[in-house]
């Protein structure tokens, strides 16, 4: 099985709005987003790939898609970035059936490496619900850092909640 962690081209943007956009309530809310707040799947998609055409100095995200065997099996996200300094990651294993089998962790990895490549970050921030236990475990086992646990609106698809700040540094 061939693992492969490369950025995600606007054909495949669908991906990332099938994913959301097909979640439960009761999975939206262990990630904290509020369904109401997730955009049409088509300007979602559209959003990814104006993304992908500007140069990195000028990105607002940047989406990276995992894949097994030349399968998508998941995505991790970028926003919040200020090229030369930080930005903030996100991570989905696509299916129930494939978490907590070690994909999550080589993926975060691999997944950190090109936006620490790509955007000359110094600092790379993940900043998930902080009852949200997958995530939690899995940045820590990517060898990123505990920061802080707090109240706050994380992202555009999020409602306030209690978060935990996790930062890799290079
Ligand atoms: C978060 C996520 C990407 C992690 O990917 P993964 O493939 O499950 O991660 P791994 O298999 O590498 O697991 C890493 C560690 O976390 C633990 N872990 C992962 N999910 C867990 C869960 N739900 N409960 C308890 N431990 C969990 C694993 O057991 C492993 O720890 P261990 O090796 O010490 O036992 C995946 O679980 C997922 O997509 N979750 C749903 C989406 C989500 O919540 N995303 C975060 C939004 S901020």
């Amino acid at each position: 099985m061939t693992l492969l962690v490369r950025e995600m081209l606007p054909s495949e943007a669908h991906v990332v709005s099938t994913y959301f956009h097909n979640a439960t309530p009761e999975f939206l809310e262990t990630m904290g987003v509020d369904p109401t707040r997730m955009p049409p799947a088509l300007i979602w998609q559209e959003r990814i790939g104006q993304q992908y055409a500007l140069p990195p100095e000028r990105r607002a995200a940047v989406v990276a898609l995992w894949l097994m065997d030349d399968q998508p099996i998941g995505f991790s996200s970028c926003d919040k970035i200020v090229y030369g300094e930080s930005a903030t990651m996100h991570l989905h294993v696509l299916h129930p059936d494939r978490r907590q089998t070690g994909i999550g962790t080589e993926c975060v990895r691999r997944s950190a490496a090109i936006y620490f490549d790509m955007l000359k970050l110094k600092s790379l921030f993940c900043e998930p619900n902080a009852f949200n236990i997958g995530p939690n475990r899995t940045l820590q086992k990517a060898g990123f850092k505990y920061v802080k646990t707090h109240m706050t609106v994380p992202g555009p698809l999020n409602f306030h909640q209690a978060v935990t700040r996790w930062v890799l540094e290079r």
